[in-house]
């Protein structure tokens, strides 16, 4: 109450409000003659701060602020697109680990494809690459949390190598089996290839530039990107076997003695693809046209992801280059770092592996 009276105020000179008045910083007022007059309201000065209600969304927001800040992003959408990306990945990897069953394998890849993995020479490729893949693809996303990159540092190395040590013969072996994948035609077996050097190309420069971070983190966004390129494609695909189905038009071409593989009642060969029954015929060498339908049976449904999975991968690898491209662009300021109030840029060419540690 001292405060607000102006004779209490002069008479103790507490305030060292003179002539020439100055402010205080302990008043709320700039000076002497802005003192409310408490002799004309009698009234104590209460003062009532009203807080607009917080809404569900602010709170959401701040939840993610919070989640975001204790992960370590710098920027505002990177934890959404780890949620999303990140989520994508492991929820695939997760929701195909029932592949990890070699029965599984036989009779839930698309029809035909078990004719080809039996055999010596892909079956053990087939199975490294599910096992692999779907171990590398759930500890890869760890890897882009930033507080486990400054706090544990040795524990993103032990994951980073690890998840290498299996990406990398995984893709391998995806590859070899990619020659007979989907009636091994060409445009597929092109896209697996192109996506497979992709993968090793950029895993080489994210390991040899481990100690430069800025080229590091590049790379290794780029590595993750295209190894999840075959997820987006089977996303593609779903519609446009839709669409070729509707469409109508559409045949794959299928070898005699995998077909009798998928279709083993030989009158059923023999009324739809007489050229397959025929005496003394090589099953090795003659083809036959099976119509695309999703709904059809199971050569039918085999045909529409024949024709379709090569367009796919080749949709996905574009997506997945441009879209890895602009958000390296987009998170520049990832690459810097604070030196007193200044964010300076890193070059590139600098070996700055001290900073696996440091604000980034
Ligand atoms: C995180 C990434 C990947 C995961 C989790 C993954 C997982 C799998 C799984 C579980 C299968 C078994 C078939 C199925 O589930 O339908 C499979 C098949 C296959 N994968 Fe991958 N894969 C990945 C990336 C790749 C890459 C990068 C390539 C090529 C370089 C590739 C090539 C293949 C091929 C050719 C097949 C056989 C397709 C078939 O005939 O069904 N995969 N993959």
């Amino acid at each position: 109450m001292l405060a607000h009276s102006p004779s209490s105020t002069s008479r103790s000179g507490t305030i060292g409000l003179g002539p020439k008045e100055t402010h205080s910083p302990y008043l709320p007022y700039a000076s002497h003659s802005e003192l409310p007059d408490l002799a004309d309201t009698q009234q104590p000065h209460i003062t009532v701060v009203v807080r607009p209600r917080k809404s569900r969304f602010e709170g959401l927001a701040n939840a993610y602020s919070g989640v975001s800040w204790i992960l370590g992003f710098k920027e505002k959408y990177s934890l959404a697109l780890l949620i999303f990306f990140g989520g994508a990945l492991i929820g695939f990897c997760l929701g195909r680990t029932m592949m990890m069953s070699p029965a599984n394998v036989r009779e839930l890849t698309v029809s035909g494809e078990w004719f080809w993995y039996r055999k010596a020479v892909y079956k053990p490729c087939i199975f490294i690459h599910i096992y692999a893949s779907i171990i590398s693809g759930i500890f890869a996303v760890f890897q882009f949390i930033p507080a486990i990159r400054r706090r544990a540092v040795i524990l993103h190395r032990i994951n980073g190598y690890m998840t290498l040590a299996l990406l990398i013969p995984s893709t391998i072996c995806g590859s070899v089996v990619a020659r007979r994948a989907f009636g091994g035609d060409l445009n597929v077996q092109s896209a697996f290839y192109t996506d497979g050097i992709l993968i090793v190309f950029s895993a080489g420069m994210g390991i040899t530039n481990v100690r430069r971070t800025r080229t590091h983190r590049k790379w290794m966004l780029r590595t993750v990107a295209f190894a999840s390129v075959p997820i987006t494609a089977r996303l593609t695909t779903i519609s446009a076997r839709h669409i070729i189905s509707d469409i109508g038009s559409y045949y794959a071409v299928w070898r005699c003695d995998q077909l009798r593989y998928v279709m083993t009642d030989v009158d059923e060969v023999s009324q739809l693809y007489p050229q397959c029954t025929q005496p003394g015929v090589n099953l090795a060498k003659t083809f036959v046209a099976v119509h695309a339908a999703v709904k059809g049976n199971g050569l039918e449904y085999g045909s529409t992801v024949r024709l379709t999975f090569g367009m796919s991968l080749w949709i996905a690898i574009v997506i997945h280059v441009i879209g890895v491209e602009i958000y390296i662009r987009k998170t520049e300021s990832s690459n810097q770092h604070r030196r007193g109030f200044v964010l300076e840029k890193y070059a590139d060419d600098v070996d700055d592996g001290e900073s696996l540690t440091g604000d980034r």
